[in-house]
């Protein structure tokens, strides 16, 4: 089985020091919501997140990364054959589970929507049958709590050909949800760090890479 995880990606509700900024209000009021419920995306919150973030402003409120994650996880070869399982951790240590047989909606304001109700309710669509849930956790504990061989992906990593990564059995493969700069997470706990291309790599690219060799050299 490999266990996919999304690590520190840029996945949040607006945060309170900038639910009062006027671009905040502006779109809440659009949506129909309160600033406090609305997912921080860029595309949006942009001169909110520069002025309150500084120099982080060029990573944070990125839904759109995990979105384009998801649907190719989802739907690839591998989970199809129930061989993988995807998580979603957050830069505030949350964990998002993901029931394999979810089927994630591709229209992308749909997807928004549909995690302003998982962080608000912390499952949907309910806890009878739940699709996906929250749990507040650290990826160090929750690749402890998988127990298997740990690769991450990072352009800083020791270059390995894809042919050569050591997926035996039971893996964890962690791909950063952020769009430029490094994990915050300290990745000292995981087995090993690795490239698997000379140059940057989007995080749905690096996964559909590493899902499609895992799915085709160990049957
Ligand atoms: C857009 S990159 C983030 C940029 C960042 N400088 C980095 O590589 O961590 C998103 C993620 O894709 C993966 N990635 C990008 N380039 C890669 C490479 N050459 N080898 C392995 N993974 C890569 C990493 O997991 C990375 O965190």
């Amino acid at each position: 089985m490999m266990h996919l995880i999304l690590a520190d990606s840029e996945l949040e509700l607006v945060p309170q020091p900038i639910q009062g900024h006027p671009a905040v209000v502006k779109h809440a009021k659009l949506r129909k919501k309160r600033p406090s419920n609305l997912l921080l995306d860029a595309t949006y919150h942009h001169q909110a997140i520069r002025k309150r973030y500084g120099s982080e402003a060029e990573r944070r409120g990125r839904p759109d990364i995990a979105h384009f994650f998801l649907m190719n996880a989802q739907e690839s070869v591998l989970n199809k054959q129930g061989r993988l399982r995807v998580y979603v951790h957050t830069r505030n240590n949350e964990v998002i589970y993901i029931n394999p047989e979810t089927r994630l909606p591709k229209s992308y304001p749909r997807f928004v929507g549909l995690m302003e109700n998982l962080f608000h309710n912390g499952v949907v669509p309910n806890a009878e049958s739940p699709l996906l849930w929250l749990e507040k956790m650290s990826l160090p504990a929750l690749v402890d709590k998988i127990g298997a061989h740990s690769i991450v992906m990072s352009e800083k990593g020791a270059i390995k050909k894809l042919g050569n990564l050591d997926m035996p059995g039971d893996v964890v493969v962690i791909i950063g949800g952020f769009p430029s700069g490094d994990y915050i997470t300290d990745m000292s706990f995981a087995d090993e760090i690795v490239s698997i291309f000379d140059g940057t790599l989007m995080a749905w690219v690096t996964a559909y890479e590493v899902i499609a060799e895992y799915e085709r050299s160990y049957r």
